[in-house]
């Protein structure tokens, strides 16, 4: 028989904090430091240098937004959506000089989960992680689904053999499983359960890859361009141009990656910051450069209705459908990159928050042979493996580009926040032109969200209803914070 429990003598009403304390405790940078690489059972293995972790950045970066999403921008912007990257690119940028300074202050795993901690206490800290699932647990499903997609491509290129729609696509797409975007999630669980090192020479081929494979495809588009293409520039104007910029900020989505990183990398403090800028210049000039070769070498209007736009380019311009199955492989390797990169940050972020009590202990247990927390990687590709095979995502997809707006403006609050703060706290990189950056930042940010469509707006207010729920029923009583307390 089960013993009885002992008496619980409740602590006073009156000694408890109060409900708004509660909601704004803050978590000290010194002790999220302090905590920083130190799981349940273990603590995470420092071995990432900062190519490493420009690789991880990049890897999380480029993928279906330049392979998949430039199609459908085009139609929207004309030529001019090479203008579109850079205004998706600028607002990425201001918000990267924040992310730079908080990474290279507050070097843990949790990203801007843990900055918000920090800063704004323990309800924006939470909100600020939920949103954080959007941008990496439920965009890796939706990129898993576009994976699936090149595949087939690829496969009807090379073989001539198409997967049947009935296991390539959800429930209401006309199929009943999504099997591809399940095995490359189930592909990229496997190398994550290797271990950090190993997780990053893996991708740091398939970012090499992939960059190759754009590199490629701007040379032989180059010599496709007819000057003609270019004219008129921006035949929908400015408002076709800002929402093509909103429409592509996803492709952007992924550059914070490296601060996902923190707890493995060998010189955080140093290294975080410049690989997150180095990564998205990176990302940027490959951008604008593919997105200008793209419209010179094919009008505008034919974006529309076309798959694989950039592989049809390539066999247009050579009249070879060779460049179009070597263009197809660059994508699915570069679309498995940003699963694997995604996937691993959606961990790294699930193991700050549950070393703080906002989910449950399990997601920070490391497994002592490989020193990464396994079963936090299998319960995460599990999760995001089924969203992939069995729900159609396309409209909680575009929910991903709110969220990410979302947390990328907390973080530049976040910073305005710490300086004030904390002047003197030891900073390795400092945002230019304070307090201007992180104000344009923020705004930029705010422009974005409201270019996107009202109904991601419905689904954004859904999500962050269903994520106060779980933090009033679970965290906010769990929280080391509120164990701390009683
Ligand atoms: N930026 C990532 C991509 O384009 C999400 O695939």
């Amino acid at each position: 028989m089960l013993d009885a429990a002992p008496p619980v003598t409740p602590q006073p009403e009156s000694e408890r904090p109060n409900l708004g304390t509660r909601l704004m405790r803050r978590k000290p940078v010194e002790q999220l430091v302090a905590e920083g690489g130190q799981g349940d059972g273990g603590s995470l293995r420092r071995s990432l240098t900062m190519w490493q972790l420009t690789m991880i950045s990049i890897g999380a970066t480029l993928g279906t937004g330049i392979f998949v999403v430039l199609g459908e921008a085009t139609p929207l912007a004309g030529p001019a959506v090479a203008i579109s990257f850079v205004i998706a690119g600028l607002t990425a940028l201001f918000s990267a000089l924040s992310y730079a300074e908080l990474a290279g202050s507050i070097p843990v795993s949790g990203s801007s989960y843990s900055y918000s901690y920090a800063t704004m206490g323990e309800v924006i800290a939470w909100i600020c992680g939920w949103c954080l699932v959007l941008e990496y647990g439920v965009s890796v499903a939706a990129v898993a689904v576009g994976w699936g997609e090149y595949l087939n491509e690829l496969l009807d290129g090379t073989i001539g053999v198409t997967i049947p729609a009935s296991v390539s696509a959800p429930l209401g797409e006309g199929g009943f499983i999504n099997l591809p975007a399940l095995i490359v999630i189930l592909l990229a669980m496997v190398f994550l359960m290797g271990g950090a090192k190993e997780s990053a020479r893996v991708n740091t081929i398939m970012v090499v890859i992939k960059i190759a494979t754009l590199v490629l495809f701007c040379v032989i588009g180059f010599m496709g361009i007819k000057a003609g293409n270019y004219a008129p520039l921006a035949p929908l104007g400015v408002t076709g141009i800002s929402a093509a910029a909103a429409t592509l900020f996803f492709s952007y989505i992924g550059f914070d990656a490296a601060s996902t990183a923190g707890e493995e990398a060998k010189n955080p403090k140093k290294d975080l910051p410049r690989a997150i800028m180095l990564s998205l210049l990176i990302v940027t000039v490959l951008y604008c450069l593919v997105a200008l070769v793209a419209v010179g070498a094919m009008p505008w209007q034919d974006f529309e209705g076309t798959e694989a736009a950039l592989a049809q380019i390539m066999k247009d311009v050579t009249g070879h459908s060779f460049w179009g199955v070597v263009l197809a492989a660059g994508a699915v390797v570069a679309i498995a990159s940003v699963v694997f990169a995604v996937l691993y940050g959606q961990t790294r972020i699930l193991f700050a928050m549950s070393r703080d009590g906002l989910v449950p202990k399990v997601f920070a247990k490391v497994d002592e042979r490989t020193g990464t927390p396994k079963a936090n990687v299998v319960i995460v590709s599990l999760f995001c493996g089924v969203l992939a095979a069995f729900i159609p995502l396309g409209e909680l997809a575009n929910a991903t580009s709110i969220g990410t707006l979302f947390a990328f403006a907390l973080v530049n609050v976040a910073v305005v926040i710490l300086r004030y703060k904390r002047p003197d706290m030891p900073r390795t990189f400092r945002v230019a032109l304070f307090p201007v950056t992180p104000i344009l930042g923020f705004a930029f940010c705010a422009y974005m969200m409201f270019s996107l469509p009202s109904k991601t707006w419905v689904y954004f207010g859904g999500w962050m209803i269903a994520g106060l729920v779980i933090y009033f029923f679970y965290g906010m009583r769990r929280s080391s914070l509120a164990t701390a307390e009683k």
